[in-house]
């Protein structure tokens, strides 16, 4: 059966995630899983907490009829009512259930709003690193992704963003803290950014609507805090998931909130209410719903990411790969190092080969995502929500494999 072209092409050159974590698969097959050092994909090892095994347990021997059944579109009151009160806390603006509308995790949240807001050759503006769905996520719905450069610490270059505005631009995406650098936007970045944003609606009368993407919201270190967005640009909407603060990835859960200072907020939801069904989801599931309404708060302790983070960066420190210090998320944003020679590595002004470098690791069976497909060649991702011991016994492999580049 013909597969459509454009998917084929997408396929092929898109798919190196997780084309990492099957090489890692097959690797651990070969070589055992201890020997292999897979830092490719952000799927966390904590286990969620026990108040989420204890709520299944007692859903599941629940006698309330109707329990699988179809709901509202937008998901139980109850547990869109829960989702407000964590939203209202995050943004210290009162968001009530309405404005909220469950999805199926942030990446079927983000589909709906895309679906809800883009008309065909819109651009959507992400600053780069970027997470490399987006790209995707835009085009399914007729968009075409624009990305700025961050600047050098990563952080948001406005200005940048100023330039790249225009008449087709639709809306911004923007997630922090951000998966693959880890660094969370400062709230004077943000305002900056709700500046450039209200100029350019002062002068075109175009509104772009700022999607902000935080399913690692909670996961910082430093006691650093994620800034705001509600009060700082009215037409916007938040995207999450509660796959890495709560370790449910699989479960496919999330939400959209919508900031209720927007204009004609009502209809935004009812369009994201709207795309949700036709996209396909139809809802977000059912049994989930119930469990993140009661664990929304749960606590969660995530200093065993922040002594990862800090062994993972005394490994890359002793071989000599330099790195972006990340504030949150579980990821390291890594410099291609110089070569023996002093040769080829990253640079202010000069990219490293990412790829060769990556595939020089699996010969010390390491596996790291190459920066390209974020937009960033010269740099590779390691993603380090893989257990102590592994990123200890991956020490001298990287040692090694630094001093044999
Ligand atoms: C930045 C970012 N956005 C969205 C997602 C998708 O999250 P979910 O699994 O909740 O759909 C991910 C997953 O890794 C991510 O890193």
């Amino acid at each position: 059966m013909p597969v459509a072209p454009y998917i084929s092409d997408c396929m092929a050159s898109s798919s190196f995630i997780r084309k990492m974590f099957e090489e890692g698969i097959q690797m651990k097959a070969q070589f055992g899983a201890d020997k292999v050092y897979d830092f490719s994909i952000g799927n966390p090892d904590l286990e969620p907490p026990e108040k989420v095994k204890r709520l299944l347990s007692s859903l599941s021997q629940s006698a309330d009829r109707g329990m699988h059944a179809y709901m509202p579109n937008a998901g139980y009151p109850k547990t869109r009512e829960a989702m407000a009160a964590k939203v209202s806390r995050e943004q210290g603006v009162p968001v009530d259930f309405s404005h909220i509308i469950m999805g199926t995790g942030a990446a079927g949240a983000m589909n709906a709003v895309l679906k809800a807001v883009l008309s065909p050759d819109n651009e959507v503006i992400v600053p780069s690193p970027f997470f490399p769905e987006y790209t995707h996520y835009v085009r399914n719905h007729g968009g075409v992704l624009k990305t700025v450069q961050t600047k050098s610490d990563f952080s948001l270059d406005t200005e940048a963003i100023r330039a790249a505005l225009n008449g087709k631009t639709a809306c911004v995406i923007i997630n922090s803290p951000n998966n693959p650098t880890g660094k969370i936007y400062s709230r004077q970045d943000i305002a900056n950014l709700a500046r450039v944003l209200a100029d350019h609606e002062s002068k075109t009368g175009r509104t772009v609507t700022l999607i902000a993407d935080e399913p690692y919201r909670e996961v910082v270190y430093d006691k650093r805090e994620v800034s705001p967005i509600f009060p700082l640009w009215p037409a916007s909407v938040i995207v999450t998931s509660f796959a890495k603060n709560l370790s449910l990835p699989g479960e496919r859960i999330g939400f959209t909130a919508v900031n209720p200072a927007c204009t004609d907020a009502r209809s935004m939801v009812d369009a994201i209410i709207f795309s949700t069904r036709i996209l396909g989801f139809v809802n977000a599931p059912a049994t989930f719903q119930r469990v993140v309404a009661e664990c929304w708060n749960e606590p969660v302790d995530y200093s065993s990411y922040e002594r990862r983070r800090n062994s993972l960066t005394s490994i890359l420190n002793a071989a000599g790969i330099v790195y972006a210090e990340p504030e949150g998320a579980f990821y390291l944003f890594c410099r291609v190092p110089p070569r023996k020679d002093g040769s080829g590595g990253t640079t202010d002004s000069q990219t490293g080969d990412e790829g060769a470098f990556c595939e020089h690791l699996k010969k010390y069976r390491i596996l790291g995502v190459p920066g390209k497909g974020f937009g960033k060649p010269g740099w590779f991702r390691l993603a380090y929500c893989v257990s102590q011991s592994s990123i200890e016994a991956s020490r001298e492999s990287f040692i090694e494999a630094c001093s044999q580049w």
